[in-house]
């Protein structure tokens, strides 16, 4: 029996575009359940931080793959890794398949704790916890996750434009979505969950209520 399926433990896996509301959800079934929590964008964040840091080329992959193989995770506060530029710079080394595999071990092992835990991500469902009973993919449709994002960047005193938001979205869906090494897409067992008309207070019940549906199956 693998680690993921033992008896009395719940792995959740939370897939989905950039300001597709998943974080936001993955937190609140890790409340709702008693979970551990693992955001793994922020790893793809800190290896981007680290190599702009070091004053590195994003796109210099050998210098990437020194960076993920040293860096220091409580090294960075999270609001280093929260901004316009971090996201784009991350979903560039998430491309590189040497940063991909540097990064696997660490989500691996959190995965693995005792009781499960709730991880959120792109490939949680298809690469990192293939054997996951509950598999979310939350999505919104670009107009919806760019107001969103372009909220939370204004709220943290970023001078950006919808516009500008929009087109940055829609660059690292086609980025995300089109890297041969684990690109973003829905496991196939994994329930979809649209968020662009729904409130958090609805899309939370919502998720609660996908993974109830498949800890009964
Ligand atoms: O919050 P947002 O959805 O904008 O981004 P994030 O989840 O923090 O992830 C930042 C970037 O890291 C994404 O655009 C992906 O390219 C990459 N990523 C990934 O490839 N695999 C993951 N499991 C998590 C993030």
């Amino acid at each position: 029996m693998s680690a993921a399926t033992r008896p009395g433990r719940l792995v959740i896996a939370v897939d989905g575009p950039a300001a597709s509301g998943k974080g936001t959800l993955a937190r609140r079934l890790a409340v709702h359940y008693g979970l551990p929590y693992l955001d793994t964008g922020l790893l793809y964040r800190m290896v981007a931080r680290a190599m702009l840091d070091a004053g590195h080329d994003i796109h210099d992959a050998i210098a990437a793959e020194q960076v993920v193989n040293s860096f220091d995770e409580t090294a960075f506060p999270e609001e280093r890794l929260r901004g316009r530029e971090i996201g784009e710079a991350a979903s560039v080394v998430a491309a590189m398949p040497a940063v991909r595999a540097g990064l696997l071990t660490r989500q691996r092992r959190f995965a693995a704790q005792a009781g499960g835990a709730v991880l959120d991500g792109r490939d949680i469902g298809t690469v990192i916890c293939p054997e996951a009973p509950a598999k979310l993919f939350v999505t919104a449709t670009p107009e919806v996750r760019a107001a969103r994002r372009h909220k939370e960047l204004v709220g943290r005193g970023e001078a950006v434009t919808l516009d500008g938001i929009l087109a940055d979205i829609r660059r690292r869906d086609a980025r995300d979505s089109g890297r041969s090494d684990a690109p973003l897409k829905a496991a196939e067992d994994a329930v979809v969950l649209d968020t662009s008309a729904l409130t958090v207070e609805e899309a939370a019940s919502a998720a609660i209520g996908i993974v109830e549906g498949r800890r009964a199956a």
